[in-house]
């Protein structure tokens, strides 16, 4: 990805060279390779060219670590402006997820794995129980901060057994922690490319791709997962146009995904979120692809409010409907989709929406003054579902496909 975009003659906050942050494309060689589809990835022409996220002439990681501090790109601030967000301390980097500076769950994953190394970094060392207490509590605290994305609480966990793993040394925990936080950026990117390749093919040449809120390299490291397939089929030179629903309240779809897709030199249009099934009634939709929060056992998704809908609409039309995720996607625990926790947001995300003005600055405004109900996500049926598009191919949405997926995945060296 190039962002065209004028250079301005101060460099941005953030922008200079770091072990993980920006830095320049990457290439085949040091691009983080899947241990399982990379042959896949080869044939695609993924990994020729896997350099994502440069702005500015620069690649980006979605969130990175800085010494002891938390890096992210603040989208909040697209699609008027990019800007950087230094979180100081862990506290800090919760209260971004929280805000969703950084979200999208592959994202939320990674910024909670560096917060809990920023906090391993910055515990005091009074000893390992010390060490150990201040750990947990900053766990916890970054583990409340959203509940649905299966991949926070996969990050943290692995974060916090990798510091733990290191009892009692404070010093060897602390670089344990920082490893796997690291670990898991560079998994989440090379597992993200393997999906594009996986699903590349199932976008013909000059097809229409309908999507739903923003799965794309600012939702995951480093690729995303549901626009992965678009790029690697861009790469192929399929040609193909995305609908981006808008997806409100926060319009994660025209002011994210349309950014991304706008820097990706990707055709699309943004569309109401209520014109999808307009869209696929008159047979201009060729397949939906969307990112998923939690997948369940049985192939049940979580993903943003509105994606239910979209999957009826798609199967009443008879439009194909995938989901593309990485197995850390995946939460065993969760039988179906009943047993996904889904986050109740605040009214105001509704009740108000912020814009730019003619002489460019943000505001916000106010919509209605009633009372609004705000769920983050829904439920989308395993049954309604056509695929699950992951790293290691495209498996049904079925408890037997969901366990095949994870044995795939487990087989992986
Ligand atoms: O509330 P958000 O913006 O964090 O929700 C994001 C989504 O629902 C994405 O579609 C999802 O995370 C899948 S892609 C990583």
């Amino acid at each position: 990805m190039r962002v065209r975009r004028r250079r301005r003659g101060r460099r941005e906050a953030g922008e200079q060279r770091t072990p993980e942050g920006p830095r320049a494309p990457r290439t085949a060689v040091d691009y983080p390779q899947s241990s399982v589809d990379n042959a896949a990835i080869g044939a695609h022409g993924i990994a020729e060219s896997a350099a994502r996220m440069i702005v500015h002439d620069r690649h980006y990681q979605t969130v990175w670590l800085e010494g002891d501090a938390v890096v992210l790109i603040d989208q909040l601030a697209l699609p008027h402006s990019f800007a950087i967000k230094r979180c100081a301390t862990y506290r800090e980097t919760a209260e971004a997820i929280r805000g969703m500076l950084v979200r999208g769950a592959g994202a939320i994953g990674a910024a909670a794995g560096y917060g809990l190394a920023q906090a391993a970094l910055q515990a005091p060392d009074a000893g390992w129980p010390t060490f150990a207490r201040a750990l947990a509590e900053a766990r916890q605290h970054l583990e409340a901060t959203r509940p649905t994305a299966q991949n926070l609480f996969y990050a943290t966990r692995r974060v916090f057994l990798a510091a733990t793993g290191a009892a009692p040394e404070v010093a060897a925990a602390r670089h344990s922690a920082r490893l796997a936080a690291q670990q898991i950026a560079a998994e989440d990117a090379a597992a993200c490319a393997s999906i594009g390749a996986a699903g590349a093919h199932l976008i013909g040449e000059g097809a229409t791709v309908l999507t739903h809120c923003n799965a794309g390299w600012l939702a995951f490291v480093d690729w995303g997962t549901a626009l992965a397939p678009v790029y690697a089929a861009v790469r192929r030179g399929a040609r193909p146009f995305v609908l981006v629903d808008e997806t409100r309240p926060r319009c994660q779809g025209s002011s994210l995904t349309a950014w991304e897709l706008a820097h990706e030199g990707v055709p699309h249009a943004v569309i109401a979120d209520n014109a999808a099934g307009y869209y696929m009634q008159r047979g201009e939709v060729q397949v939906v692809i969307v990112g998923a929060d939690r997948i369940a056992a049985n192939g049940d998704v979580a993903n943003k409010i509105g994606t239910y809908e979209k999957a009826v609409v798609a199967r009443d039309n008879g439009v194909p409907f995938y989901v593309a995720a990485p197995l850390t996607t995946i939460d065993p625990a969760c039988s179906s989709g009943r047993d996904i926790p889904i986050e109740e947001r605040p009214a105001e995300e509704l009740t108000t929406m912020a814009g730019l003005t003619e002489s460019g600055a943000v505001q916000r405004i106010r919509l209605t003054h009633s009372p609004a109900r705000n769920p983050a996500f829904d439920v989308t049926p395993a049954r309604l579902i056509t695929g699950l598009i992951t790293p290691h191919g495209i498996f049904p949405a079925t408890a037997a496909g969901v366990a095949a997926a994870l044995t795939a995945g487990a087989a992986t060296p």
